[in-house]
Parts: structure tokens; C-alpha cells; sequence
């Protein structure tokens, strides 16, 4: 079957672990970029990425391997890297071998969350992510965190978000978000809207502002008046070109009431992961039309995929 896309996985900082999943001194097995991976922290706590198998005959270094120190220990002939991928130790050997390294990831932890810079050419960070008060904020409650795994690429995904066509047929929602205003001048593109909700004091208008740092981080602001204002930290991280994890973190403004506070925010998160499970059979099945068939009221779907082209290495 030839591939449903005809683009590579993008380049850009990618959600590779909740901060929260490793203590200092553990390492996990992950797949991301269609590669193999092993996640670990130093005994001092700090975090590396690096691809899985071992330069000297290949074992899988979250398998049996450990941390030491600031080190990461091979399970097969105990060979020592450090985490910028350098051979500092062959147990049984005076001399190193320095053509032993292992391809790492830069990382940054952000909001609670590990992120490693994917590049297919191993090209330097060329933006940040950028850190939230809202999530230490005490006003703001913890997150409520849902990940999903899905059959599809992570550019065909992300532009649900200029395709407000689809919230009535897909979501069933009565009224459709408005464009306010879309600006896609830089690796960070904003996307401001309004959206109307009948309450028993009449219509009011809510917000919804969408802010996307690179492929692999939004911050998504709600506002209903008066009953939600929530954010949604999300995270999209290809673990192949057509398989993507997405990760959903919402913390909520807190009400005066905790049970109360927990009740909105639950069933504010239930509507929006319905949402993602009603997209799922969609973009599990579709093809990417380079050139579609356009609706003059359609979002602006070719706006979204122009912005986003920026993140495919030449
Ligand atoms: S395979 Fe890793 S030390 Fe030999
Ligand atoms: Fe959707």
C-alpha cells in the first residue's frame, strides 16, 4: 500500500516523557522518529536522550543497562556514555574507543514534561518552549493528563485546528468557533477565536486561543464565561511518519469550591477527549490531498499547511 502522506517527520522539540515518569537514576525504553530510544536521568536528576543500541555490538541499553552517576552503563560489556553520547569508559580496556557514540537528542524539560529536539540532519535547536506560570500557580489546579496513540502523521492531526467545518459533523457542537485573527509569522503561530455559548443569562461569547510552538507543542486557553477557563497543554510526538502520540494536560482555574472545581473540570475534559475519539476513525483512515477541493467558507487549511511545511528538513 503506498504511504498516505507524502511528508517525512518533522523536525522540532517532541514530548518524550511526563517529568514525573522517571526518578534520578532510571531509564526507560522509548520509541519516537521511527527510532529507538532510551530515556534516563542522572542520579543528580538531569535528563537524556539517546538512541538505543549500543556502538560496540548492539544490545539495547534500556534493557538490563543502568544508570551510574551521570552515566549510562551498557548491560552487555558494561561500556560507560555520558550524556552527550561519548564512550568514557571501557570497563576491561586503558584505552577508549572514540568512534564509539551514541546519537543523542538535545532535551529540555518544560511544564513537567521531557522534551528531546528531533533534527533528521542532527541540526541545533532553533526556538524554545516556552515556560507557563500558570501550571505552578496554585489559582490553577494540577493536570489532568490523557495520552493517545493514533494512525496517523502528526501534520494531518494538528490541522483539525484550522478546520472549523468539521466541529458539527465530527463533534456535533451547535455553534462553530470564529475566526478572529491567525497569525503564522514564525515557528510560533496564533490562532484567536471566539465562540458563542447560550447561557440562562443569553448568549455570551467564549474564547478559544490556540498557540502552537513548532509541531510538537500548543497551548490551547478556554474560556466559557463564567463557569471555565482551562488550558490545555498538548503535546504531538511522531513515533513514526505515520504513527503520532498525543498527549492532553489541562489544568483548570480554580473555583472557590475544590468539588466543584473537579466537577467542571472533569466534565470539561470528558467533552474535549470525546472530541479526539470522534477525530481517531477519521484521520486513522484518510488520505492527505495535496491539492483539495475547497469550500470559500472552509478554514484556513492552506495557511495552516504553509506554516507548517517550515518544520520538513530540505
Ligand atoms: S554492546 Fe554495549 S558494551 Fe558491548
Ligand atoms: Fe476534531
Amino acid at each position: 500500500m503506498a504511504s498516505r502522506f507524502p511528508f517525512p517527520i518533522p523536525f522540532g522539540w517532541f514530548c518524550v516523557a511526563l517529568e514525573a515518569e522517571l526518578e534520578p537514576g532510571e531509564l526507560v525504553a522509548a520509541n519516537y522518529f521511527g527510532r529507538d530510544l532510551v530515556i534516563w536521568r542522572s542520579e543528580l536528576g538531569e535528563f537524556a536522550v539517546s538512541d538505543a543500541f549500543c556502538p560496540h555490538l548492539g544490545a539495547h541499553l534500556a534493557v538490563g543497562g543502568k544508570v551510574h552517576g551521570d552515566q549510562l552503563v551498557c548491560p552487555f560489556h558494561a561500556w560507560e556514555f555520558n550524556a552527550a553520547g561519548a564512550c568514557t569508559n571501557i570497563p576491561y580496556s586503558d584505552r577508549l574507543n572514540q568512534k564509539a557514540k551514541l546519537r543523542v537528542y538535545p532535551v529540555t524539560v518544560r511544564n513537567g514534561f521531557v522534551f528531546a529536539w528531533y533534527h533528521p540532519h542532527d541540526e541545533e535547536p532553533s526556538w524554545e518552549i516556552p515556560a507557563m506560570d500558570e501550571v505552578v500557580d496554585p489559582a490553577w489546579t494540577d493536570y489532568y493528563s490523557f495520552s493517545y496513540t493514533i494512525k496517523t502523521a502528526a501534520q494531518e492531526m494538528s490541522e483539525n485546528g484550522a478546520d472549523p467545518a468539521h466541529f458539527k459533523y465530527v463533534h456535533g457542537t451547535d455553534t462553530v468557533a470564529e475566526l478572529v485573527s491567525y497569525d503564522t509569522g514564525g515557528t510560533t503561530s496564533t490562532m484567536l477565536s471566539k465562540q458563542s455559548y447560550v447561557t440562562p443569562k443569553g448568549v455570551e461569547w467564549g474564547r478559544i486561543d490556540v498557540y502552537n510552538h513548532g509541531p510538537g507543542f500548543s497551548q490551547v486557553y478556554f474560556e466559557i464565561p463564567g463557569l471555565v477557563e482551562a488550558w490545555n497543554l498538548a503535546t504531538t510526538s511522531p513515533i513514526d511518519a505515520e504513527t503520532t502520540q498525543v498527549r492532553f494536560n489541562f489544568i483548570v482555574k480554580r473555583h472557590e469550591s475544590a468539588e466543584f472545581t473537579d466537577v467542571i473540570a472533569k466534565a470539561f475534559v470528558k467533552e474535549i477527549n470525546k472530541q479526539i475519539c470522534e477525530d481517531t476513525p477519521i484521520w486513522e483512515n484518510k488520505v492527505f490531498l495535496q491539492v483539495p477541493s475547497l469550500a470559500d467558507t472552509d478554514g484556513p487549511i492552506l495557511k495552516f499547511r504553509k506554516w507548517y511545511s517550515q518544520f520538513y528538513a530540505a
